[in-house]
């Protein structure tokens, strides 16, 4: 949207556009999943529904959440190369907090395996207040790139 023309050229809005889609689908996986697995959780471990539970997580994680993740990463380094914003103070806190929601979506995979090993490590409660984590990150992220107030 700005009028730097760098290596993508008149290709840096198309590059933009499918960037901002993909982190919409990235979102989508990072907000469902876990309402997935508070769902999961109350259902008896070995039962028709807790394996139709696992089916389904592994489903998100495979389907919308690491090819999204991964188109994210791809189209956001190559708009971080393209404008320079290796420099960029915003672009450092954005990496960051990318980062820590890259390492959540880590987390959320290995907590997926625990939940179809029949384990339940966390409450309920617990597995909604951490869910709030991805849209916190997400507003945080929006106003460093838009705004970008250093
Ligand atoms: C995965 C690593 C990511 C990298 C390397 C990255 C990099 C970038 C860069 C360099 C731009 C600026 C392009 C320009 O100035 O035209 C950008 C735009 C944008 N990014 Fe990312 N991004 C990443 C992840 C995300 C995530 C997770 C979100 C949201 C949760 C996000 C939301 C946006 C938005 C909304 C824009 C458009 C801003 C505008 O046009 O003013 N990005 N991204």
């Amino acid at each position: 949207m700005n009028g730097y023309i760098g290596w993508l050229g008149p290709a840096h809005n198309w590059v933009l556009a499918a960037h901002v889609t993909f982190v919409i689908f990235w979102m989508a996986g990072l907000f469902l999943l876990p309402r997935f697995y508070v769902y999961h959780q109350e259902a008896a471990v070995g039962s028709p529904d807790d394996r139709a539970w696992i089916e389904r997580e592994a489903r998100v994680r495979s389907i919308i959440l690491t090819p999204a993740m991964i188109a994210v990463w791809v189209l956001g380094l190559m708009l971080a190369f393209d404008i320079g914003a290796w420099t960029q103070g915003w672009f450092h806190a954005k990496l960051a907090l990318v980062i820590g929601l890259s390492a959540y979506q880590g987390w959320l995979g290995a907590y997926g395996k625990k939940l179809a090993n029949g384990q339940r490590p966390l409450s309920s409660k617990a597995v909604r207040a951490i869910n709030e984590i991805p849209g916190i990150a997400a507003a945080l992220i929006v106003v460093l790139v838009i705004v970008r107030p250093f």
